[in-house]
């Protein structure tokens, strides 16, 4: 076996809204990496694992084709590719493995300031313009709506303005571009984030024992973003009560105090955040001596 055929390819956005996300994240589940010269391509140094630094629109394919095992893309390119695979008779060889809460945005419908719309069926009859034809095409059938679908690759929200177009659909994160354009929002066709694929090929057993360590890494890394750990002092008459107000916490640890026996000292992993209300609460309930600190690592 080639050596480059031991690693995992990991696809990610080469430049653009989910670009730093993507790294800051595989950078917190403890990979290191050097980039290369034309920075398409990231070496890990402390384990067989590489990045492909691509466009965000080629990474379903990537791993539906099984040159990447893993990658990280928005919604909006996957949910495209998915259903472009769907048209022309074949099956997206990739499943989505967890959602990672950043590189929110959503792929709307937006009309220019001066046409009157009302509702999906202004837009009978009319020509839209669009990277996302397949996406578009399922939200139009699924609406009753027969519209002509413009493809452009890029700069879609000038193509009212050239009158190529009646409508656009695009992605919308800020709002800034549909502005500066004189557009507005009027029907949103998906709501989109960044997530997680895995390619469906199997692979070779040292290969999916590296991929489901990294995976629990991400997991890891994505629980401890919100959680907390919290530590207070109780009576024991009060555990049943204080333990109800932990917020997302499953099972305290308990653990008796030296210099009393009506008292104990509770600690537990509140999976959310713990917010000033919370503490009232708890003291209200009878706790003191109360700590919350931030959670670093996780490994469930
Ligand atoms: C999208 C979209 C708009 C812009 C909207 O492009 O095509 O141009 O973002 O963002 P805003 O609402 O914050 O102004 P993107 O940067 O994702 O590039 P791409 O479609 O070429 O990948
Ligand atoms: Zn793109």
């Amino acid at each position: 076996m080639d050596s480059t055929e031991q690693r995992i390819k990991i696809a990610i956005q080469k430049s653009g809204r989910l670009t730093d996300h993507s790294l800051d994240l595989l950078e917190r589940c403890g990979l290191k990496f050097t980039q290369s010269k034309d920075q398409l391509f990231c070496y890990g140094e402390n384990m067989p694992i590489d990045l492909l630094l691509v466009r965000d629109d080629d990474i379903p394919g990537l791993v539906s084709d099984d040159v990447c095992d893993l990658g990280i893309a928005g919604l909006n390119v996957i949910n495209e590719k998915r259903l472009g695979l769907l048209s022309s008779g074949g099956c997206a060889q990739f499943r989505q493995v967890f959602a990672l809460d950043f590189g929110h945005c959503r792929l709307a419908i937006a009309a220019p300031y001066d046409v009157a719309y009302e509702n999906v069926a202004s837009l009978q009859g009319s020509r839209i313009a669009t990277s996302y034809v397949q996406t578009l095409r399922h939200y139009l059938e699924k609406n009753n709506v027969q519209a002509d679908i413009e493809y452009f690759s890029g700069a879609v929200e000038i193509a009212p303005k050239l009158g190529k177009a009646d409508f656009i659909c695009d992605l919308v994160s800020t709002g800034n571009t549909l502005t500066a354009n004189q557009l507005v929002e009027v029907e949103t066709v998906l709501q989109s984030e960044a997530v997680v694929i895995q390619t469906s090929a199997p692979l070779a057993e040292h290969k999916q024992q590296l991929v489901n360590r990294i995976l629990q890494r991400l997991d890891g890394v994505l629980q401890v973003r919100e959680s907390k750990y919290i530590m207070l002092h109780a009576p024991r008459s009060a555990l049943a009560e204080i333990a109800d107000l932990l917020p997302g916490s499953e099972y305290p640890t308990v653990i008796p105090l030296d210099s009393c026996d009506d008292k104990v000292a509770v600690h537990a992993v509140c999976r959310e955040n713990v917010f000033w209300e919370t503490l009232e609460n708890l003291k209200e309930a009878g706790a003191s001596s109360l700590l919350v600190l931030p959670v670093e690592k996780m490994l469930a």
